[in-house]
């Protein structure tokens, strides 16, 4: 049995060669190999992968450039290997490898093994170390809403450490998000199926270099892959999360319509207008922070995009109000030909600005800009 020990790693300098120092003392034998994965870290990884990866043969790296993400990372350190088994460890020496050889020997017993995962949860000897205990209750919380969609019993479904037999990768990759930092989760998600599982206790130490990548995105991604795998089979999840945006533009709109037009006295077409631009003003910014997060724009983007954005939106209240007015010509009462404007207007809006505002327009403006 040949495995692959993948690393995702993102300004990890200080703890690279201390996972390789670790790992080769703790498995003889020559089956095995390490994949880094670093998305081009500013800290001088590379060069300290270089080294290693020139002097050991068991170590090789792959390197994302312009891309970012932890999910994403161990995938394609999966797809770049050939072994027939693949284990998933942090860098930064958290997750103890000593109980590494045991997980591995239970694949080589076990030819049924699917998926081993290191636990914080179960049985003796498994812990959170020393995190804070907010950052236990939401570690705790995270997995019990994850635990609504699962079909694989866990007891830390967020545990970044784990070893798969490469068919459970082939099976399941097409399906992942690939998103965000919970893989594991993404893995028993796509299964579709309860896969054969062994847990092993471990306690989560205490990070010594470098610093931790989790933050507020981080679990606003975590809702996404849940939400995702829930409804993300009926409806891009992209655009329910815009139609949720423009409701609270409407919002807004009828709060700035208010004060302006009912206390403050303006006219009621100035202050429509008014309120119009501020809900699209708003959308663009609530658009651009939560539902386009991926491919945010920022800096100077942000006022092209916003006029490109303000334009298609334009369009789209013509192409709303054109159709409406073709169903209504057409006998259909008037609510459901107004819905139905409002529906197809909101499709137009979120497929053409997802194309050129968040999509087309970062490309041409980023290489010009060279
Ligand atoms: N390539 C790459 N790209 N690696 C990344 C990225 C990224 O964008 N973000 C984080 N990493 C690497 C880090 O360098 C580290 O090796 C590992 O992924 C985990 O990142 P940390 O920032 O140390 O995460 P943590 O300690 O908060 O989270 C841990 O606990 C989670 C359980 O709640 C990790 O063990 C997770 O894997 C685990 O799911
Ligand atoms: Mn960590």
């Amino acid at each position: 049995m040949f495995f692959s020990i993948i690393i995702p790693a993102f300004n990890e300098r200080d703890n690279i060669p201390l996972v390789v120092e670790r790992l080769e003392k703790l498995l003889p034998g020559d089956n095995w190999e390490i994949v880094f994965v670093d998305d081009d870290s500013k800290d001088g990884s590379l060069e300290v992968l270089m080294g290693l990866a020139r002097s050991n043969p068991r170590v090789r790296f792959i390197r994302r450039i312009g891309r970012r993400g932890l999910a994403s990372a161990c995938l394609e350190g999966m797809a770049s290997s050939c072994a027939d088994v693949f284990a998933v460890m942090d860098c930064d020496l958290q997750h103890d490898e000593t109980i590494l050889p045991t997980m591995l020997k239970a694949f080589e017993e076990d030819p049924k093994l699917e998926l081993a995962v290191g636990s914080r949860y179960t049985g003796q000897g498994g812990g959170t170390g020393d995190w804070s205990k907010s950052r236990v209750f939401v570690s705790r919380f995270a997995t019990c809403l994850g635990s609504v969609v699962r079909k694989t019993p866990l007891t830390d479904p967020m545990s970044g450490f784990f070893v798969i037999r490469r068919e459970i990768f082939e099976e399941t990759v097409r399906n992942m998000t690939g998103k965000g930092f919970k893989i594991l989760l993404d893995i028993v998600l796509s299964a579709g199926r309860p896969l054969r599982v062994q847990e092993f206790a471990y306690e989560f130490r205490t990070r010594q270099h470098g610093e931790s990548k989790l933050d507020i995105v981080v679990a606003f991604e975590y809702l996404y892959l849940l939400a995702d795998k829930i409804f993300g089979r009926f409806v891009p999840i992209g655009f329910v999360l815009y139609v949720l945006a423009g409701l609270s533009g409407l919002l807004l709109h009828l709060a700035v319509l208010a004060i302006l037009h009912r206390a403050g006295g303006l006219d009621f077409v100035p202050s429509q207008i008014a309120a119009t631009v501020a809900a699209m003003i708003s959308n663009f910014l609530v658009n651009n922070s939560v539902t386009f997060r991926q491919q945010r724009l920022k800096g100077g983007l942000l006022v092209p995009g916003l006029v490109a954005y303000m334009l298609i939106c334009g369009l789209g209240a013509i192409v709303n109000v054109e159709s409406a007015d073709f169903l209504h010509q057409g006998g259909i009462p008037w609510w459901f030909a107004g819905a139905a404007g409002a529906m197809v207007g909101a499709v137009w809006n979120y497929a053409v600005s997802t194309q050129i505002v968040w999509t087309w327009l970062p490309g041409v403006l980023k290489t010009r800009g060279r």
